[in-house]
């Protein structure tokens, strides 16, 4: 298992190009389950949890080709209606599949994703919606079955705006005649993203990025050519970078209306944030301002930022709080940045950084993907040298993120442990 090992105190400097959103790039993937025709995808970042959805895509039946950031994914045979649990474990996102199953099968046969160590990942919320449409939900070993002699129209409301419920309600509603309407719906852009492509394979999504969201179905949808939008989150965790370590950076491609909660806290905090042509310029001070933030569903501050915005507060010149209300138990990287010599109290959904002028390096372990780049960033910023152990959490969703910290000036290598 590789581990990374960083020099840090090294303001970045220069300029970077942010890769395409792996949170958009997984359901649009999944989507093309909804056609037998040839689908192009661009823009897709190549890292773990992508190259997982590959192989869900062939266990079920199609043929992925991928070069560089293009992936073609064509019929291969007749698609089989069950993920299996040894896909399903690695990334919950695999339940993603029982929309297009459901519509086009009247069957999807998902193994019960586990929780993970950010919360207990229920999916009462996607079962709920099925069946308020029709579906009957089914638990067989292990696995959650869900049968529908016919979906029918009609509207689902969700007790909370959640994402990936969305996205499956979306795409069951793209391949279903009629009407579906979700309201409460999210409305991250990766929904907008997600609702450009089943309108270009001959759906009819209007709505999508409020909280009403209605579908209208087509018998046979299109295979189509799509260009995923850019990764917010990995904007969000280079700009923190940039902030922990007092640097410069440009981000090329970033879309600013993406971020804007985080953009508003990073200029509270005292860094200089501006559009640029074609992206993002961030300018920040050697120590930031002690700024306090809530995670809230979009176009609230993102749970994702939440790790990496507290490192950024490690050495904040004064207190701070966190507040985490989307996932219960979202603060594994305390532990670990308190190791480095940060000072922060967790009690409950709410935790208080007290910033010190220095950071120590140390060895420390990555959780999730998040919590690994909260690690990373708090590294980059300590004095001395930092090993961040289970580095295959941040492969899960950033490619690579050592070469591109490179690129602007980091001290830091990946070595195989
Ligand atoms: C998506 O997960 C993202 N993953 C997550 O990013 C992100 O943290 C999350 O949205 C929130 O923004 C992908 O897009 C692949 P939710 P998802 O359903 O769809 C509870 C990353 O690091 N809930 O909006 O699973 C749930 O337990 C990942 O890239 C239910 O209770 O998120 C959580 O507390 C981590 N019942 C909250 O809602 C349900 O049926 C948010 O979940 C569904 C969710």
């Amino acid at each position: 298992m590789d581990k990374f090992v960083i020099h840090g105190g090294k303001p970045l400097r220069g300029k970077v190009r942010v890769n395409g959103s792996k949170n958009s790039a997984l359901p649009i993937l999944i989507a093309t389950l909804l056609t037998d025709e040839t689908c192009v995808i661009d823009n897709v970042p190549n890292l773990r949890d992508i190259r997982t959805t590959y192989k869900l895509l062939e266990e079920l039946g199609k043929k992925i080709t991928v070069k560089g950031k293009t992936v073609r994914i064509e019929y291969h045979r007749k698609l089989k209606t069950k993920a299996p649990y040894d896909l399903v474990k690695q990334m919950r996102a695999s339940i993603l599949v029982a929309g297009p199953l459901l519509a086009r099968f009247g069957k999807a046969r998902v193994s019960l994703p586990g929780g993970c160590a950010i919360g207990l990942r229920p999916i009462d919320i996607h079962s709920k919606a099925f069946e308020a449409l029709g579906a009957e939900t089914a638990n067989a070993g292990g696995d959650l079955l869900y049968t529908a002699k016919k979906i029918r129209s009609g509207k689902v409301t969700f007790r909370f705006a959640s994402v990936g419920a969305t996205e499956n309600v979306m795409t069951l509603a793209a391949a279903t005649p009629g009407e579906i309407t979700i309201e409460n719906a999210a409305r991250e852009p990766e929904i907008e993203d997600l609702a450009d492509f089943l309108n270009k394979m001959g759906a009819t999504v209007t709505g999508a990025g409020t909280r009403r969201i209605r579908i209208r179905g087509a018998e046979t949808l299109a295979g189509v050519r799509h260009t995923v939008i850019a990764d917010r989150i990995e904007t969000g965790t280079l700009l923190l970078a940039c902030g922990a370590t007092g640097g410069k950076l440009t981000l090329a491609g970033a879309v600013p209306d993406h971020l804007e909660a985080v953009i508003e806290s990073l200029k509270k905090s005292g860094a200089e944030v501006k559009t640029v042509k074609g992206g993002l310029e961030i300018c920040a001070p050697l120590r930031p301002r002690p700024v306090s933030i809530r995670t809230k569903v979009h176009p609230g501050f993102p749970t994702d930022l939440q790790a990496p915005w507290m490192a950024y507060m490690c050495r904040a010149k004064g207190k701070s709080r966190v507040n985490e209300s989307i996932f219960e138990r979202r603060y594994l990287h305390a532990a670990e940045l308190g190791r480095l010599g940060a000072r922060i109290r967790v009690d409950g959904p709410n935790a208080v950084v007290d910033g010190v002028p220095i950071l120590q390096g140390a060895t420390i372990m990555a959780s999730d993907i998040r919590a690994g780049a909260a690690l990373i960033i708090a590294g980059l910023s300590a004095q001395g040298v930092t090993e961040i152990h289970r580095v295959y959490h941040i492969d899960r969703g950033y490619e690579r993120i050592e070469r591109k910290l490179r690129s602007v000036g980091a001290r830091i290598r990946r070595v195989a442990a």
